[in-house]
């Protein structure tokens, strides 16, 4: 006998779920241990949507841009799934994840709260040579907290006036940070991580349809230069990932930034559109573009909607001719 169908997997949130456009930050669970560029605090609400409309619980979620990492590790302390492969390319980054997977969080945590901060104690412990992953994760967490905009792309500078004229120290919270991760090796075991290009994590896990992905590459918007500025690795093959999300058995949920040429692939591959309005880092309202096979769940939003049909003159004349 076939099992019911189950339409909704958490039903009473599922249901026409009522979002403040744009999501206030300082209420969502701050969990992960980056100030992130481009990071998606902001996108949590939505992708607990995402998941709740769900038909059956996937087995497994995969974040193949993981950065901070802030959707993996709410889906799994809320347990929106059981586990969950997060892939990143940046060494830097990719350190950290990997301290926290091989169980060294607590010794993370001990560094974090026995450096004493200043200029020049970063600036030495960034000179050395870091022997394993644990130092470089430690520096990575120093560069991120110390560094303007938490960038740790080449050229990127120390802060200068920081919070409350607090300058460098003004983003290290030792203790806060420390709970961080000490809150972090609690899901640590179900995670799996991978340093490595996250078009091949796609491309290996898209024939499983228990699966689910949440997709944030870095952006095309300014072109090379703004994903220079905030990432390292900020070159990517977007046809590329549009093909490999075709190729996508399960669900998956893609954020871009409102340019048209991903407008113009996403249609060429099918997919839905909505623009859903956010705060940037200067506090200045935008729209960021999500993409999937399916987002009518998205349409109770406020403020929610698919982007306008920009119609080229040829277009238009075509029309006019056929009627
Ligand atoms: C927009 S950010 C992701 C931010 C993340 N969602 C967060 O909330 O912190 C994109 C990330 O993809 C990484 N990246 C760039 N190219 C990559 C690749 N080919 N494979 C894996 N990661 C890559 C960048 O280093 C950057 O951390």
């Amino acid at each position: 006998m076939k099992a019911p169908i189950q339409l909704r997997l958490f039903p009473e949130l599922a249901e026409r779920v009522i979002l403040p456009c744009p999501v206030n930050v300082a209420s969502i669970p701050q969990r992960s241990p980056f100030r992130y560029p481009g990071g998606k605090t902001w996108f949590v609400p939505t992708f607990r949507n995402w998941l709740s409309n769900q038909h059956s619980k996937p087995e497994l979620l995969i974040e193949p841009f993981a950065g901070g990492g802030i959707i993996s590790l709410t889906a799994l302390f809320e347990n929106y799934v059981p586990n969950v492969v997060m892939a990143e390319i940046d060494e830097d980054i990719a350190a950290v994840w990997k301290t926290v997977v091989d169980g060294h969080t607590e010794w993370i945590a001990n560094e974090i709260l026995s450096f004493h901060l200043t200029k020049e104690s970063v600036i030495e412990k960034l000179s050395k040579v870091a022997g394993n992953d644990r130092e470089k994760a430690f520096q990575a967490i120093l560069k991120n907290r110390t560094f303007h905009g938490g960038i740790l792309a080449q050229g990127a500078g120390f802060l200068k006036n920081g919070e409350n004229g607090k300058g460098i120290s003004s983003r290290w919270y030792p203790s806060t940070l420390a709970k961080r991760f000490l809150n972090i090796k609690l899901v640590a075991e179900r995670i799996l991580f991978l340093q490595k290009d996250g078009l091949e994590v796609i491309q290996e896990y898209s024939h499983r349809d228990d699966v689910v992905f949440f997709i944030d590459p870095p952006y095309t918007a300014g072109g090379k230069k703004a994903g220079r500025r905030l990432y390292r690795h900020f070159m990517l093959d977007h046809e590329r990932l549009f093909r490999l999300c075709k190729s996508i058995k399960g669900d998956f949920l893609m954020t871009y930034d409102n340019a048209d040429e991903v407008k113009e692939m996403a249609r060429k591959y099918g997919f839905q559109m909505r623009l859903i309005p956010m705060k940037n880092t200067h506090h200045a309202m935008m729209e960021e573009l999500v993409i999937g096979k399916d987002l009518v769940w998205m349409d109770s939003y406020p403020l929610v909607h698919e982007p306008i049909v920009e119609y080229k003159t040829e277009n238009l004349l075509n029309c006019t001719m056929k009627e």
